[in-house]
């Protein structure tokens, strides 16, 4: 067993795991982030999607003593409790999914792509958000959300609010 020390969503957590056990397992088994999703065996659907560091990662390609150290954001952590973050509200907004099995994993790679691009093209947020898999919504109402709450992002955090 390995002993690890992780912030997630802004508190402190440690404990011991097995080296192998991937991060979106010790999130949801162990310290109740279940709103972090799996979709896959195979790294591909992007479900899973997490802040580590501020950037996007797939959390069932990631160890989680690999974590180690680091602040990990997820789905759970970004609303404040009273407000939505925009990129959530965007998505509600545009009707940006459906069943919502993607969703957590599809906003959490929106926020980390929107920090680097605050103003992408279509074609940016279809790139950059190739890594995740919706089966429902043919993607056009995702890209919309993208495109929605990189404005409503520029027009600041009031915007957001449920
Ligand atoms: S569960 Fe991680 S990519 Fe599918
Ligand atoms: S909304 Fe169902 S998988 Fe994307």
């Amino acid at each position: 067993m390995a002993h690890i020390t992780v912030t997630v969503d802004g508190t402190s957590y440690k404990g011991e795991v097995e080296p192998r056990k991937l991060l979106v397992h010790w999130l949801r088994e162990d310290i109740g982030r279940v709103g972090t999703v799996v979709g896959c065996d195979t790294s591909n659907c992007g479900a899973c999607t997490v802040l580590l560091n501020g950037r996007s990662v797939k959390s069932c390609s990631v160890l989680a003593v690999q974590a180690d150290g680091s602040e990990v954001t997820t789905i759970q952590g970004l609303s404040d409790g009273n407000e939505w973050h925009p990129v959530q509200t965007a998505f509600k907004e545009c009707h940006g999914l459906q069943c919502g099995y993607c969703t957590p994993g599809m906003v959490m790679a929106t926020v980390d792509l929107l920090s680097e691009n605050p103003t992408p093209s279509e074609q940016e947020i279809r790139e950059g958000l190739e890594g995740n898999l919706c089966r429902c919504t043919g993607y056009h109402n995702i890209v919309k959300s993208v495109s929605y709450a990189a404005d409503l992002m520029s027009a600041g955090p009031t915007k957001g609010a449920k």
